[in-house]
């Protein structure tokens, strides 16, 4: 797995490594952390950029499937540095399809994302939709899905699955989110009932029917069982949405937030986030018919294990 030690990557590969595979995360550590690697999982530091290190590893591992999350992820900073972006989310996947070329990898389980999409012009959004991405980090994910594409088809062994993120939220035991800064709505307003202070809600005036954003959480525990199927899938070479088919605005979050709480979640409006879509929400019925996955678990059960893991691990994985 590259980008292992992150916050999905990290759930992936606990729930492999207690399914008795083995597992190798490749990772540099610098968005990702050293603990949230399960200890029955090898690690090995490095960057995903490097093809000959790569390929050392996939060739002394004898790795045959990778699941490939190693990128970065933040819109802002996307938009303030595209040329990184560019290097590591399309630059590390060309080095990755290089090295798994190169040893025998057959199938290549690759971390997208809804941003590839950019403002839909329909939802529930299918996956044939058009592309048109409003950042660069959607952009050189949908890049990379290109790469893999085109590996794909040159007719060899390597067969890929994209899995397209909607938003991921909840934790798994002793894995959860850990992003510095933090920019994800639900642990930012964890730590606002758990502090007392009040969050910033990023506009009131969406057409939506509270006026906030709607979005689709999906479970972090279902979107590893789905890397997990599109691991065992048969070599489709397409892109899946993994998103539950219904989505939640901001203030029903933060409703959410209360109950599992039980501490009232204080906020107040600001302006709109820029590049903030009214609506995200996913159709599942390619994954459904594809990987055999639907999601089991409910935004309501999200909230409370990410306030357990947010109750045990007050300062993340430090
Ligand atoms: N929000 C707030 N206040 C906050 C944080 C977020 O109101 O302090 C709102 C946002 O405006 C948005 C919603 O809460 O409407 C969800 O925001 P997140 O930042 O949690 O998630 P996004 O939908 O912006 O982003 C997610 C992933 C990205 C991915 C994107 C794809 O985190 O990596 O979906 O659309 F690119």
């Amino acid at each position: 797995m590259t980008g292992g030690a992150g916050y999905v990557g990290s759930v992936i590969a606990a729930r492999l490594a207690a399914a008795g595979h083995d597992v190798t995360v490749y990772d540099d550590l610098s968005r990702g952390h050293r603990a949230a690697v399960p200890p029955d999982a090898t690690f090995t530091e490095g960057d995903v950029r490097d093809t000959e290190r790569l390929r050392e590893v996939l060739a002394v591992t004898g790795c045959r499937a990778v699941v490939h999350m190693a990128a970065l992820a933040e819109v802002a900073e996307s938009v303030a540095q595209p040329k990184r972006y560019s290097d590591v989310n399309l630059g590390g996947t060309k080095a990755l399809v290089d090295a798994a070329l190169a040893t025998g990898v057959e199938r290549v389980v690759f971390s997208s994302t809804a941003a590839a999409y950019g403002a839909p012009r329909r939802v529930p959004i299918e996956e044939d939709d058009p592309t048109e991405p409003t950042n660069p980090s959607g952009e050189t994910k949908l890049a990379a899905e290109a790469a893999l594409r085109e590996a794909a088809a040159a007719g060899g062994r390597l067969s890929y699955i994209a899995l397209r993120y909607f938003n991921a939220c909840g934790a798994d035991h002793g894995y959860g989110e850990d992003h510095d800064p933090e920019t994800h709505l639900i642990p930012i307003a964890l730590r606002a009932a758990r502090d007392g202070a009040p969050l910033q809600v990023f506009g009131d005036d969406y057409p939506t029917p509270d006026g906030t954003c709607v979005r689709d959480y999906v479970h972090v525990v279902d979107l590893a069982d789905a890397h997990i199927a599109a691991l065992h899938a048969p070599p489709v070479n397409v892109a899946i949405n993994l998103g539950t088919g219904s989505g939640d605005s901001v203030l029903a979050v933060l409703a959410a937030v209360e109950r599992v709480t039980g501490r009232p979640a204080r906020y107040e409006f600001s302006g709109r986030r820029p590049g903030d879509p009214p609506v995200l929400v996913a159709s599942n019925a390619r994954a459904a018919d594809l990987l055999g996955w639907r999601p089991r678990l409910s935004l309501e059960q999200a909230v409370a294990d990410a306030w357990a893991w947010l109750e045990t691990h007050p300062f993340g994985y430090e």
